[in-house]
């Protein structure tokens, strides 16, 4: 199907992204309960939604190349176990970079499709496949068909929303009886840097400020862990869960990523005071030296059928 064919039912969401400033949690709560789609609530509460990662910044095309470097492989092994094959009909939310998107459009190939959404689709929209629709929906309150998808998946989308609940109820109901949801999150507070475990392992000044500055906006570091049982409380059947991690050293696609994800809250962590420009400039040094050890979050790929 081209970009901007409609699937029947499905509303488009109208968002745009600011630093949560302390605003969006009213009109947060205004917009929750309902599948609102394009109402005030919905445009109310984007304009300060609580996602800090940008994809309008310049560090947006590094971020999304290192996510697929390092996840795609693991992702795409997860949804072959699900048995996407062609003429499923899928949803991808929060599509990123796109990779998994076109992966899935290829995999389910002409007699299938595939609906990316992400609240800046800047880069599904580069990729014009002809099975492939891309949306703007925000998946926190705009709504989506129900029981219309053979496939549901996210990445590192979930864990961002304070309306995380909601949106997860909401991605399962637009699974087909029989259909898969595969939502792959973080948990970033299981494995810390442990000096004590290799001398090149460090607690970073800067990773804890960006800790802090994602848990005001609402991340939920956690989350990852946390899918499998939740997947289970949902009457979701043949569940499982797989985690990943990775030991990331100076000159690493994870040092890359931490990096380039630094720098993109640099302005934000120390206008909070959380950090000084010193100390980041110490910790950006860091992630070169020969030394550095830095264990990765833990993604959590959690999957489970609709009954
Ligand atoms: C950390 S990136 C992950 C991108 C991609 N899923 C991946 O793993 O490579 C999170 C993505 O979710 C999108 N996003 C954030 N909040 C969203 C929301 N409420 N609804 C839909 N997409 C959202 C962001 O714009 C961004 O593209």
């Amino acid at each position: 199907m081209a970009k901007g064919a409609s699937l029947g039912g499905f509303t488009q969401g109208h968002t745009a992204r600011c630093v949560h400033d302390g605003i969006g949690a009213a009109s947060r709560n205004a917009s929750r309960g309902g599948l609102v789609g394009n109402s005030e609530a919905s445009r109310t509460r984007s304009r300060y939604s609580g996602y800090l990662l940008d994809n309008g910044t310049k560090e947006a095309p590094t971020r999304f190349a290192v996510l697929s470097s390092l996840f795609d492989p693991g992702t795409i092994r997860h949804l072959k176990a699900c048995g996407v094959s062609r003429g499923w009909n899928c949803l991808e939310v929060g599509g990123g970079g796109g990779s998994v998107a076109s992966w899935l459009a290829d995999r389910v190939g002409p007699t299938g499709r595939v609906l990316a959404t992400d609240i800046d689709p800047r880069f599904l929209e580069a990729l014009d496949l002809p099975n492939l629709e891309v949306r703007r929906h925000d998946i926190a309150t705009d709504a989506l068909p129900e029981g219309a998808f053979d496939l549901v998946h996210a990445r590192l989308v979930l864990m961002h929303l304070p309306e995380r609940k909601t949106a997860l109820a909401r991605m399962i109901s637009a699974l087909k009886p029989g259909g898969w949801l595969v939502d792959e999150e973080y948990d970033s507070c299981s494995m810390p840097p442990d000096g004590t475990v290799s001398p090149g392992e460090v607690l970073l000044q800067t990773q804890v400020a960006m800790s802090r500055l994602l848990e005001d906006g609402g991340v939920d570091r956690l989350y990852g862990r946390g899918l499998c049982g939740r997947l289970r409380a949902h009457g979701l059947v043949s569940i499982g869960a797989e985690a990943r991690a990775f030991m990331w050293q100076s000159g690493s696609p994870g040092a890359a990523l931490v990096r380039a994800t630094y720098e993109l809250l640099r302005d934000a962590m120390v206008d909070r005071n959380y950090i000084t420009p010193q100390q980041f400039e110490e910790d950006i040094a860091r992630l070169d030296d020969p030394d550095f050890l830095m264990p990765s979050p833990i993604l959590w790929s959690a999957w489970g059928r609709r009954p």
